[in-house]
């Protein structure tokens, strides 16, 4: 059966709990995820003005994060399960650098490190920012799944984990089939 998406989770009583990162799990992660070309249910076109989120993400594990809003993530909770995804993220009204399409990781759920209540699309994007941008409208393209949602036994391994997701996205879109979206017509060119 088909891991269930963020949707079927998000109807239960109680949702199961995330299992705990290992070490031999972590050794064992694979370098660059997914087919060539991005396949069903991406790419999958995300859009909406950037939330605050509870403020860990930049202070607490040097990864500030920009939240989606609950009603902008439809299209991807009722398909997806809750995880890490790569694909690629662009912020509107900032100047030069910023205003371009950057490479981005997403943790959608329920950061179980952190025990949320409340279902977040956290989206960290790959690219120096100068100011924050709450507010900003924001579009993303997701293209592809990294991991599942773990419980870490520290913070020093939950950042650990996230520097190998933002490597793994890199490797990941650098491949033709996914470099190409980058240049999609969803984005301001
Ligand atoms: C790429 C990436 C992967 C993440 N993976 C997990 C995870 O597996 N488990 C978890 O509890 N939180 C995970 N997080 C979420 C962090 O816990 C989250 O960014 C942090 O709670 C900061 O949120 P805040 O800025 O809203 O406070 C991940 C975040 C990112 C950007």
């Amino acid at each position: 059966m088909a891991d269930p998406t963020v949707e079927d989770l998000q109807a239960l009583s109680e949702r199961p709990s995330a299992p705990v990162r290992t070490e031999t799990s972590r050794a064992a992660r694979p370098h660059i995820v997914g087919p060539d070309i991005p396949q069903s249910p991406f790419p999958i076109f995300l859009a909406g003005a950037v939330q605050k989120g509870f403020g860990r993400g930049g202070k607490d594990l040097g990864v500030p994060t920009a939240n989606l809003p609950d009603e902008s993530i439809t299209p991807m909770t009722h398909v997806c399960q809750p995880g890490v995804y790569f694909g690629y993220a662009q912020v509107a009204g900032l100047p030069g650098e910023e205003a371009k399409v950057h490479p981005m990781v997403m943790s959608l759920g329920w950061n179980p490190f952190y025990k949320n209540e409340r279902l977040t699309a956290e989206i960290h994007i790959m690219s120096d920012f100068k100011a924050d941008f709450y507010q900003h409208d924001m579009k993303t393209l997701v293209l592809g799944y990294i991991r599942p949602e773990l419980d870490y036994i520290s913070r020093e391994a939950l950042i650990e984990d996230i520097q190998t997701d933002k490597r793994v996205a890199l490797n990941s879109l650098a491949r033709p089939g996914y470099e190409k979206f980058a240049e999609d017509a969803h984005f301001d060119l």
